[in-house]
């Protein structure tokens, strides 16, 4: 049988333990695992650079072997195929992504019938874990331990500090 090699896309801003609960049930899963940290455009502005969030991601998937970090533009098939993968990694929480991952997969799909997806659910601990919770968290200040690492967590807590303290000292929130 060839190698499986899996390609799982997101944004990442910030990785939270959710996401690294599927890393590691996916590197266990396929032969090869690519964490690819989409540019997405449409987004607006984000708490991390595409840098700053690979390097956690770096940071956090070191010991798994046959786990890579990358960054991507453009059509995530397009990436499937110039990286000569065969799967497409995406967690789903609860029902409520059901709809836009089936409405993902099936067009990812029919662009390139060749990659399927995958779907896994991570730790039911995490399945009301999302980044956007993790940033609204952070800004009010509140508790994210369990959510993100020590080390995100500090990062998200310094960025969120800088945004919030104007050049003059004042707090803008
Ligand atoms: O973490 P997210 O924001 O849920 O990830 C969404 C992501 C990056 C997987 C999705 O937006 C994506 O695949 N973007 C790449 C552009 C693309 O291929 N769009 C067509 C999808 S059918």
């Amino acid at each position: 049988m060839k190698d499986i090699v899996a390609i799982y896309p997101g944004s990442f801003d910030p990785v939270t333990n959710g996401h690294l609960d599927l890393i590691h049930r996916g590197s266990k899963l396929f032969d090869k695992l690519i964490v690819a940290i989409a540019r997405n455009l449409s987004k607006g502005e984000t708490l991390f650079s595409m840098e700053e969030r690979k390097e956690m991601l770096v940071a956090m998937t070191e010991k798994l072997d046959n786990v890579s970090v990358d960054i991507f533009e453009g059509l995530l098939v397009t990436y499937c195929v110039q990286k000569n993968a065969n799967a497409v990694l995406r967690g789903i929480r609860a029902i409520s992504d059901y709809e836009f991952e089936l409405q993902m997969a099936l067009m990812n799909r029919k662009m390139e019938p060749r990659v399927e997806t995958v779907f896994m659910m991570p730790a039911e601990q995490y399945s009301y874990l999302s980044s956007r919770i993790v940033r609204e968290i952070a800004k009010l200040s509140g508790p994210l331990n369990g959510l993100v690492p020590e080390m995100v967590e500090q990062r998200v807590r310094q960025r969120i500090a800088q945004r919030h303290i104007s050049p003059t000292g004042k707090h803008l929130l």
